[in-house]
């Protein structure tokens, strides 16, 4: 076809649609270079790169090596203690800690009264007839125990 004489073309208008597309793809060009243009924002991968290192060392060293969590003197916790104490412990040290089958839990520990001593004995138990418990408690229920014992030895 031959529209030489007549340029029907210019005269066509952009539809509103597509010209307020086009727009909005500028407007988005032109926030998203300033958004992540080091020099106009600040921003950088680098920083990025840095705050999830620093993030990961933080969870990685309050994890601990080998130091466990202490409940002691948590509430909650020495409630919750109490409750496995009655069930699992009260049956051979008496609910009081003092002993019957088992031996006196207020009195000095053959054993050893640190946090890791005890925790030794109740999850590894003891040849003197102390039954482990690492097989029925978890780890932080033992320590719940032993936050529960210390308030019986006060
Ligand atoms: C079947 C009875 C029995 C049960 C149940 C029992 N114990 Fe014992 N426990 C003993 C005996 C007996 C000893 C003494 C072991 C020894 O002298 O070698 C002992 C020792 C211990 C010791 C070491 C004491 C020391 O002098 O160092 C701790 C701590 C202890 N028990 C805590 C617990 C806790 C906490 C529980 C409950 C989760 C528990 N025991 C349940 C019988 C028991």
């Amino acid at each position: 076809m031959n529209d030489h004489d007549n340029p029907t073309e210019s005269n066509n208008k952009v539809p509103k649609g597509m010209a307020a597309f086009f727009v909005l793809c500028i407007v988005f060009v032109v926030g998203y270079v300033v958004l992540y243009t080091p020099a106009i924002s600040g921003w950088s991968y680098y920083k990025i790169f840095e705050k999830e290192m620093a993030d990961a060392q933080a969870v990685a060293s309050s994890e601990g090596e080998g130091e466990k969590q202490s409940y002691s003197g948590d509430e909650a916790a020495i409630a919750e203690g109490a409750e496995i104490y009655a069930s699992s412990c009260a049956v051979c040290h008496k609910a009081d800690g003092t002993g019957g089958i088992g031996s006196d839990l207020t009195a000095e520990l053959k054993f050893g009264a640190t946090p890791e001593d005890i925790y030794e004995s109740v999850a590894d138990g003891r040849e003197g007839g102390m039954p482990p418990f690492k097989q029925q408690l978890s780890e932080t229920k033992i320590l719940k125990v032993i936050a529960f014992m210390e308030t019986l030895r006060k």
